[in-house]
């Protein structure tokens, strides 16, 4: 089940300010009990979190969203065609699979940050690969749940 974080306190909040959308893949709904000697204790809600914290420090408002399926990805990157002024993406394992995200990212004409929470170049060979990395203006890994902060960080002085 996609995952669409209720925020109905932040709704006219949101339209005032520039919307960054913020979306994850598959499996991420599990951070905090999936492997978490790789991808650490944090809970997706924290990440979320601290999303939150520093969109309200730069000015942007965050549309953050957890879907394990390829498509659900798809129709929310042609949303944020028309809704936001750039994207954070996080796409588990479909970054190494998906020319559909690839195409989806690359039909969206806004600036896109590729993050991933552990360093995909220390592990499988197969995660070296991104296919998305080629719509992306940068790429962020490694850094854990901070690398979604610094991708906003980035996308603010780029927007
Ligand atoms: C990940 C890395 C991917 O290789 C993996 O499939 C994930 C998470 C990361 O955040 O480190 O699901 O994107």
């Amino acid at each position: 089940m996609a995952q669409r974080t209720k925020q109905p306190a932040s709704k006219g909040r949101q339209s005032s300010l520039p919307a960054i959308y913020v979306l994850n893949g598959p499996n991420l709904n599990l951070l905090g009990q999936r492997q978490p000697e790789i991808y650490g204790r944090d809970t997706l809600a924290d990440v979320e979190r601290l999303c939150r914290q520093a969109g309200e420090k730069l000015g942007l408002g965050i549309v953050f969203r957890q879907s394990n399926h390829e498509g659900e990805l798809v129709d929310w990157i042609q949303e944020a065609r028309s809704k936001a002024v750039g994207i954070v993406i996080n796409a588990g394992a479909y970054t190494h699979t998906s020319v559909a995200l690839l195409d989806a990212l690359s039909a969206a004409e806004k600036p896109v940050i590729e993050v991933h929470l552990s360093n995909i170049f220390r592990r499988e060979n197969f995660r070296h690969h991104s296919y998305i990395s080629m719509a992306a203006k940068g790429v962020i890994c490694g850094f854990g749940p901070k690398g979604y902060v610094l991708a906003l960080e980035a996308l603010a002085e780029i927007v």
